[in-house]
């Protein structure tokens, strides 16, 4: 053969096994489209007569199809059944790419690929409502005739299967890993809704919550090369609970906080369907690492933990030894499946993590030990503490840690968090409560968590919830305290004293007498304030301050003392003031719906309120006798954002 005809031929091999190859034009199988299922065809109830057109009743928001339809087997619920199968085509292209969602059941809710009547390729949803692209190798089923199945033969939890845009190609698709997938998706689902979120007047101005959507409990604060880093619950895709991914935030000072993208997925492939809380801890290496609860359908929860990609604390994977700690263990009793929410601890030399859990007729704390140094091996140590159910029915969110002189132990039992404070022994692991109260008396206060700083402050965080939904955000966190112990074994909180450079406009009243009756306070307004009032209750039968007052004082939130009773903005508890007492100091924070009181450093209450925008006053007040107002300043507080 002549040089030309070597080349010639090379060329044609060329074109036939490559190049031309990959410029054949996409095949378009199915893209639903229409109002009917065209040539495919439906048994059963679940696909009914046609392709859906986007969410249907009483489904999560469905997102990530093509177009304006697509098959969603949802059709009343996950109760029904069905199947849909396309006709006949050849596979005539290397791959076949599709979105699907809905449920992870391998055989029962899936997309097959049919040659001969047999099932050569299959796929699921991974229990999530948004389709993401899928694709097989079809190269070696090349020239055979095909047809596609959508079968739906479940029922319950995730009984559904969503898919679209099915497609003949020879472009391998590349699909990121998962980890960055999900979380590009959950950043860019916070950034769209971060406009929305922005104007509600109700959002609050110098409390952290996320850019946008829903915030539940702070997760893994700590404090770490000088900055307060606290992670959060956080969905993404709504201003309501669901997706539990960890949000991130910090701070130099408490105050003013950088929002960091998502540190947290949930990793859809290993059957994990949330990230649900926990804490951080430094490896003896001095790597932080994040311990948290792993929750998938139809098993018991599972304690996990995460490695930073890098000493800036952004980047995160998942840690190999994952489960760390499960429910059934050799070691030690079975704990419900709900057991969540680790909490680590340093005692008598001793890394240690408790967990909030419950056995038949007991809420428990159970109490493990970390093997080693990596904090990847955990040991059952015993019941650090158990309240019979009728007390107490579950211990979210345990965190306990030395205080003072003693330990104390914050719950966050379904109704406002009680802290327990006493000792515990380090040979049974036990701990005895002397004390024990309310750290906050209204539950819109939830879902604790603490960081001690290099001044070994011991820092306590809140969620702040009961906020209304639909506005694009809901739920922040409650301003920084610093936890104390005071001499009678209760605790001691005092908002962080950073936050007093938000002040401005300074006010002061001194020695004012309150005949019965309601004063205004004159040139003070707003619904960011600050106010630190001191009462010396004379005679009078109730004394207080009212704020977010309109303007003709017919409308507000009144925070009011009668001796026995503090009643914040409608939430009341107990107080009295002690025999060597004989002021009542309140100091309040009002951020547009939010208002934080601490009473006498002893008590705190928060409220969410519902107060029109237009009610800014400030009023004080003393009924049925006379009263002093010793001291009252007050400051208007800039925003934060
Ligand atoms: C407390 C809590 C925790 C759980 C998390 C889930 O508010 O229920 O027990 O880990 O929220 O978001």
């Amino acid at each position: 053969m002549k040089n030309t005809h070597w080349i010639l031929a090379f060329a044609f091999l060329a074109l036939a096994v490559g190049v031309g190859a990959q410029d054949r034009p996409d095949v378009v199988l199915a893209d639903f489209e229409a109002a009917d299922y065209g040539e495919w065809s439906a048994t059963g109830e679940a696909f009914g007569t046609g392709p859906a057109t986007g969410t249907l009743d009483r489904q999560m928001q469905v997102v990530g199809y093509r177009g304006e339809r697509l098959v969603n087997s949802f059709l009343r619920g996950d109760g029904t059944r069905g199947t849909l199968t396309s006709p006949y085509f050849d596979i005539n292209r290397k791959y076949i790419t599709f979105l699907i969602g809905g449920g992870n059941h391998p055989h029962k809710a899936c997309l097959n690929l049919l040659v001969d009547g047999e099932v050569v390729r299959t796929a699921t949803g991974r229990n999530d409502e948004h389709l993401e692209l899928g694709f097989w190798d079809v190269s070696a089923l090349q020239g055979k005739p095909a047809r596609l199945q959508i079968v739906d033969q479940v029922t319950g939890d995730w009984g559904h299967i969503n898919v679209d845009h099915i497609v003949l190609t020879d472009k391998k698709p590349d699909i990121p890993v998962e980890r960055d997938r999900l979380l590009e998706r959950a950043n860019r689902a916070v950034a769209d809704a971060a406009g929305r979120a922005a104007t509600d007047p109700r959002r609050p101005a110098y409390h952290f919550l996320p850019a946008a959507q829903w915030m539940n409990d702070p997760n893994g604060t700590i404090f770490h090369d000088g900055y307060y880093h606290v992670f959060f619950q956080h969905n993404p895709y709504g201003d309501r609970w669901g997706n539990m991914h960890w949000g991130h935030a910090r701070s130099r000072d408490l105050v003013h906080w950088e929002r960091l993208p998502i540190a947290l997925w949930p990793s859809k492939g290993r059957g994990e369907d949330h990230v649900f809380s926990g804490c951080a801890w430094k490896s003896g290496a001095g790597d932080v690492l994040l311990f948290y609860t792993s929750v998938g359908s139809g098993r018991p929860n599972e304690q996990w933990a995460a490695v930073p990609l890098a000493a800036d604390l952004l980047e995160w994977r998942k840690h190999p030894k994952n489960p760390l700690i499960t429910t059934k263990r050799a070691d030690g009793p079975d704990f419900g499946a709900g057991m969540r929410d680790p909490f680590i601890f340093e005692a008598g030399g001793k890394t240690l993590m408790v967990v909030g859990a419950d056995t038949e007729d007991e809420a428990v704390v159970p109490v493990y030990e970390a093997a080693d140094e990596t904090l990847g091996a955990w040991k059952y140590r015993g019941i650090l503490w158990r309240t019979p159910k009728t007390v107490m029915k579950f211990p979210e969110c345990p965190n306990f840690f030395p205080l003072g002189e003693k330990f104390i132990l914050l719950t966050s039992p379904y109704r406002p968090v009680e802290y327990r404070v006493g000792t515990l022994d380090l040979d049974s692991f036990r701990f005895s409560a002397e004390t024990e109260g309310r750290l906050d008396h209204s539950q819109q206060y939830y879902a604790t968590n603490i960081a001690f700083d290099d001044a070994e402050r011991c820092v306590l965080f809140g969620w702040i919830r009961g906020f209304p939904s639909g506005h694009g955000w809901n739920g922040c966190l409650a301003l920084p305290r610093v936890l104390t112990l005071g001499d009678d074994g209760h605790p001691r909180q005092t908002p962080v004293p950073e936050l007093q450079k938000l002040r401005e406009n300074h006010r002061r009243l001194e020695a004012v007498p309150l005949k019965s009756g309601t004063t205004r306070v004159e040139g003070v307004k707003g619904d960011t304030v600050e106010l630190l009032a001191s009462f010396d209750p004379g005679t009078a039968s109730r004394v207080g301050l009212r704020v977010r007052c309109s303007p003709d004082g017919s409308a507000a939130k009144e925070i009011a003392f009668d001796r026995m009773t503090i009643t914040a903005a409608g939430e009341a508890f107990p107080f009295k003031l002690g025999p060597d007492e004989d002021t009542l100091t309140l100091h309040v924070f009002v951020d547009r719906s939010v208002l934080e009181v601490f009473i006498n450093e002893r008590a705190c209450v928060t409220r969410v309120l519902d107060s029109d925008p237009a009610h800014l006053g400030v009023e004080v007040f003393a009924t049925g006798g006379e009263a002093t107002l010793r001291s009252l300043d007050v400051w208007t507080i800039r925003g934060i954002w």
